[in-house]
């Protein structure tokens, strides 16, 4: 790898500078994601080799990241287990057939990663491109997350139905979270074989979850899929919002970066985990709107925090809005560059 900077946080070795990539780094705040998104609809360019490799470049070539991401969505899993996705503009993603029910959960098939050797194929001709350049994120959504869009249709403010069906009936609950996990773990399986340099699981909505619901209904299906991957030399980096929170549940699974949102102070995290336990983070995505001085401030004042520290990638506490200014973004990552510890 030419730019080993990602790597080397992740694996908690020294660096010169912190790493920096950004969730949702291929997306719609870039004018020239809306080329390419006015042509195809969001699953077509997802599932069309060559057009996912264009889109998952744009953010290496417009902003210099240290790390691509692959370009596709954690719910493509559900889908290849039966749901019937589709998204719409303004509307989100939406599954037609909802799982609400034990005969619901028994259709959902498990033997699926046929149907997703698109993704693969994505993989392979986006190494092409890569040449070598800056390692490639796949990634996957983790089981409680991808099961609040199976049992909600789509996207949801409380999750009320999802938390309905695990308080009242855990058993169908604990059912469903095993099939999206050995479904989610062969995926990252196939990833790491077409070729993938490190992985991120994302449980972007664990925050919903209590203390102890979170050990019962997220983490122990985290912890199932990152110990039955074939891990040599990739870094997996663990996700939620609630990491600030959940963290020292999230390092018990065994990830070698934990990626932490907004609301903790990094260092403290930091310390209080494993030492070989990387971070990951946690600039509050809304401080990219602001004025650029108070985007460098706020990204220097991490950095001064995190000084000395072995083991941290820059990133935000969450993903890039679709209408942050572009310019911010670039100005944003042209800061972390021309840091040094
Ligand atoms: O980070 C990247 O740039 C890589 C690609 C990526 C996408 N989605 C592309 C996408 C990744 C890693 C995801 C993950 C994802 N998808 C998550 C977890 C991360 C997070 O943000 O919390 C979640 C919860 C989803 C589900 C999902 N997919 C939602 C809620 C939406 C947005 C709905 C909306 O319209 O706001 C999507 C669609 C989606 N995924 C888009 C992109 C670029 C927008 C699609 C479009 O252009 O219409």
């Amino acid at each position: 790898m030419k730019n080993n900077l990602f790597l080397d946080a992740a694996f908690s070795r020294p660096t010169e500078r912190p790493p920096v990539w950004m969730m949702r780094q291929a997306g719609r705040f870039m004018p020239q994601y809306w080329e390419i998104k006015n042509k195809y609809s969001f699953l077509e360019m997802c599932k069309t080799p060559e057009i996912a490799a264009d889109v998952t470049m744009l953010p290496v070539d417009l902003l210099g990241i240290d790390a691509a991401i692959l370009f596709s969505d954690i719910l493509v899993t559900g889908e290849a287990m039966g749901g019937e996705l589709s998204f719409t503009q303004g509307v989100g993603p939406k599954f037609a057939n909802p799982v609400r029910n034990a005969q619901d959960i028994d259709r959902l098939e498990t033997e699926v990663t046929d149907r997703l050797q698109y993704v693969a194929d994505a993989i392979k001709v986006i190494q092409q491109r890569l040449d070598g350049s800056i390692p490639l994120i796949g990634f996957a959504g983790a089981p409680f997350t991808v099961m609040s869009y199976l049992v909600e249709g789509g996207s949801s403010k409380d999750f009320k139905l999802t938390k309905l069906l695990i308080h009242n009936h855990p058993e169908l609950a604990h059912r469903l979270l095993a099939k999206i996990a050995k479904v989610t773990t062969d995926y990252l399986n196939l990833q790491i074989a077409a070729g993938v340099n490190a992985l991120q699981l994302f449980d972007s909505w664990a925050l919903a979850l209590s203390w102890n619901d979170y050990q019962e209904f997220s983490h122990r299906y985290n912890q199932d899929i990152i110990s039955g991957l074939n891990r040599r030399n990739i870094p997996v980096i663990s996700f939620c919002k609630g990491s600030s929170v959940f963290a020292p549940i999230m390092a018990e699974a065994r990830p070698d970066v934990v990626s932490i949102d907004w609301n903790a102070d990094l260092l403290n995290i930091k310390k209080a985990l494993p030492a070989d336990i990387a971070v990951q983070g946690n600039l509050d995505p809304h401080i990219l709107y602001a004025d650029q001085p108070v985007i460098k401030k706020q990204i220097l004042r991490l950095f001064e925090r995190m000084r000395g520290e072995q083991g941290f990638i820059f990133n935000l506490g969450h993903g890039i809005m679709p209408d942050i200014p572009f310019d911010n973004v670039k100005y944003a990552i042209e800061v972390v560059k021309e840091f040094k510890y």
